[in-house]
């Protein structure tokens, strides 16, 4: 490997990086990971810190999770690559989604179309929507309803279906059909109602309002996560998703969960669908499948969806769509390895009960901290804390001032990210109390060093 000098030297001059600005980059060099263990990462300079971001809320079972990376060694060995495209197939992939199908029955979930990522699983659940009502003859459904700040990945399709303008606003025009209502988000909404019940009723009724607008015959689907994740960690109410599901099913139209965070246990439940107790009719997987050890995904099918491509006869239900990854024998073989350490670990109930500990210990430090303007979170390992300038008029702060607690965190021992005002909290899955407890105490120090 070239020394750390050359590492930090050539940062940037060669490469764009997602979500920066090229000249910030470039000005404002970023931390250099050089190693992980368990949930700790190392940086460039031999500073070892605790990864409070989980990777990018994909890292849950952490760093050094042997089973899996022998399983990626066998595969590569045995076969590293192979198509499933129409008259291929590869016995990691078949085992794999026999597993999914076992692992997602409670989700009334039966078949996987796999892809190499959130992007692509959003895209693909996408398409198949409109396929799928155009295989039942409902040609004209073909528009998306998402949730304002709800965030969908980046694909053309995804940043359409985005409810937030960072994502959108340069790449524009975007698809044409595509509407967005309200987010269950109690701190800030235009109905100005601060009750999550109360507030998830209007949200519902938004969305009846909105399917009455467009015509509920010219609507494919409508798409959420079950919690908000890089929109800054929003928790409907319970009462949320299964009047979306009522809604959904009165008016013909799918609902799409997008679970690239939520599957796998992160919210302390096997996925967010079940945390709600809802039966979606696609479900969209990636991160965790494979824990960020391949890039993989896999978009879950509902029976309904699978015997109406498979019981087609016009031919109308030939699949257009894939990519040459999807069923990659190494993601296969991750993804197995990573699916039995989940199971084993029972990592959704840590999740559960770190996840309440994060939340109270951060709580706290709202006693303690004025910046802080609200605290998300209370349903596993996933947490926010916006910021703002003043706590009465919820002003934002100054862009800069996440950006040094970040850093002061980080001297203190613990990653964390910044998502515009929100500092987001996503550990692994594995964290222990102890390490909880580190993650509190470095945050309370990186706030304590801005007074
Ligand atoms: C809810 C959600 N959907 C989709 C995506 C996009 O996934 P990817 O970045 O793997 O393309 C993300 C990524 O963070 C996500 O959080």
């Amino acid at each position: 490997m070239k020394d750390s000098n050359f590492l930090k030297e050539n940062n940037a001059r060669h490469m764009f990086h997602p979500m920066a600005h090229p000249a910030d980059s470039l000005a404002n060099p970023p931390k250099i990971i050089t190693g992980g263990n368990g949930v700790r990462i190392k940086d460039v300079d031999g500073r070892e810190t605790i990864d409070a971001v989980g990777g990018l809320w994909n890292v849950n079972l952490g760093y050094s999770c042997q089973p899996v990376k022998e399983a990626i060694a066998r595969q590569l060995d045995a076969l590293p690559y192979y198509s499933t495209f129409r008259g291929t197939s590869n016995d990691a992939v078949i085992s794999l989604s026999y597993e999914l199908a076992d692992f997602f029955a409670e989700d009334g979930l039966v078949r996987a179309f796999f892809t190499s990522g959130g992007s692509d699983s959003i895209e693909t659940a996408l398409r198949l929507a409109r396929q799928y009502h155009k295989v039942r003859g409902e040609h004209g459904r073909t528009k998306f309803i998402s949730l304002k700040k709800g965030y969908h990945g980046t694909h053309m399709g995804g940043a359409s279906i985005n409810g937030n303008a960072n994502f959108r606003t340069a790449y524009e025009p975007l698809l044409p059909g595509c509407f967005h209502i309200p987010a269950p988000y109690t701190y800030r909404n235009p109905f100005d109602e601060s009750d999550p019940a109360r507030l998830a009723k209007l949200c519902a009724a938004a969305l009846e309002d909105e399917i009455a607008f467009q015509g509920a015959g010219t609507i494919a689907a409508f798409i959420m996560e079950p919690v908000l994740g890089a929109g800054g960690v929003i928790p409907p109410h319970k009462s949320f998703m299964p009047m979306v599901r009522k809604i959904c099913d009165k008016n013909g139209i799918l609902l799409i969960t997008d679970e690239v965070i939520t599957a796998y246990g992160r919210t302390g439940a096997w996925s967010g669908s079940r945390l709600w107790g809802i039966k979606p009719d696609m479900m969209c997987t990636a991160k965790a499948i494979t824990n960020g050890y391949f890039p993989f995904g896999a978009v879950m099918l509902s029976q309904g969806i699978a015997d109406t491509f498979e019981s087609d006869t016009t031919g109308s239900a030939a699949i257009g769509h894939g990519y040459t990854y999807s069923g990659h024998p190494v993601g296969a073989a991750a993804a197995l390895a990573c699916l039995a350490e989940t199971k084993r670990l029972d990592v959704a109930s840590n999740a559960s009960a770190r996840g309440a500990q994060l939340y109270k210990g951060v709580l706290k430090l709202m006693g303690k901290y004025e910046l802080i303007g609200d605290v998300r979170g209370g349903h596993g390992l996933m947490t926010a804390l916006e910021l703002v300038s003043d706590r009465k008029s919820k002003a934002p702060v100054d862009k800069s001032i996440p950006i040094k607690l970040q850093d002061a965190v980080y001297e203190n021992g613990t990653m964390v990210r910044v998502s515009g005002p929100n500092l987001i909290l996503s550990p692994p899955l594995i964290l222990s109390e102890d390490e909880t407890d580190q993650i509190l105490d470095a945050l309370d120090a990186g706030f304590s060093s801005l007074q």
